[in-house]
């Protein structure tokens, strides 16, 4: 069923685009890290609610559109917002959007979002590339029958976050003075924060940093063969670590602030690609 509600997705957004567009890079941009969408080249900016089997996030700070150009001269497809499990999303959709980027050409796929700090010498506003996650989320978007023209029943998880792009993106960050963190990722379903005790109790499983999206994307992808990066920004401690009550909100004007960095962090990692095509 998802591989031809992929076909589907997919010929719609070609539809909208020059026959010789084939995006390279896919792109899904965490809660508030819209912006990057305003620095491609658009030859199309598609709602969500126009490609068959995409959702649209009820989250604020979302667009809900697919964003198509060039980035610094790299083609690449842009998921401006993204779907979470938390807010019931169907795991269909989910499945549709990332294998639909694959499937129009993508060989990499790039994801932002928020996360909550874990690890006390991370302090927000920092960037932190993921190099692994646990997945904490009780919930695996595979789960169901396989479709072995989209990837094998079993996958490996133990080279999932790209070693090569980590590197490339740690050299760009020293171009920038930028210090880029590095850590695991822990996912939690959401949609409450996180209790103390839970915040303790994680931190002790080797937790860097925590947030409620990413991972169920991050295994679809690796399961249809992308390459994978993930760049969070911290926008707060874990609750508990320091005296003060989490709100969204406040996430949200924390990526903000750090939205230019980031911008300008995939914007040089977009046009190394460009260069290297
Ligand atoms: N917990 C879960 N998700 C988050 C957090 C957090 O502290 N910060 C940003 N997303």
């Amino acid at each position: 069923m998802t591989y031809e509600a992929v076909h589907q997705a997919v010929t719609v957004i070609r539809s909208y685009l020059p026959e010789d567009f084939i995006p390279k890079l896919g792109i899904i941009l965490g809660s508030g890290l819209g912006d990057l969408g305003e620095h491609i080249d658009q030859l199309a900016c598609i709602s969500y609610k126009d490609i068959p089997g995409f959702h649209i996030s009820s989250v604020p700070g979302h667009a809900g559109q697919l964003v198509a150009g060039y980035l610094q001269g790299l083609p690449v497809l842009c998921l401006q917002g993204r779907v979470h499990f938390y807010e019931g999303t169907p795991v269909d959709s989910m499945r549709v959007m990332v294998r639909a980027l694959q499937h129009a050409g993508c060989e990499t796929l790039l994801l932002t979002n928020a996360a909550g700090s874990l690890n006390a010498d991370v302090p927000p506003g920092r960037l932190m590339l993921i190099k692994d996650h646990i997945n904490f989320q009780a919930i695996n978007p595979l789960v169901g029958p396989n479709d072995e023209r989209i990837g094998p029943r079993f996958i490996a998880m133990n080279k999932v976050y790209d070693e090569d792009l980590r590197k490339k993106f740690h050299e760009i960050a020293a171009t920038m003075d930028l210090k880029l963190e590095e850590g695991v990722y822990f996912g939690v379903l959401g949609p409450t924060f996180e209790t103390p005790a839970e915040i303790r109790a994680f931190r002790i499983l080797g937790a860097d940093a925590i947030g409620m999206s990413t991972v169920p994307e991050v295994i679809l992808a690796h399961h249809c063969g992308m390459k994978v990066v993930c760049v969070s920004v911290i926008t707060n401690y874990g609750s508990g670590m320091v005296d003060e009550v989490l709100t969204h909100e406040q996430h949200v004007v924390m990526t903000k602030m750090m939205s230019g960095t980031l911008v300008e962090l995939v914007q040089r990692f977009a046009k190394d690609m460009a260069n290297h095509e």
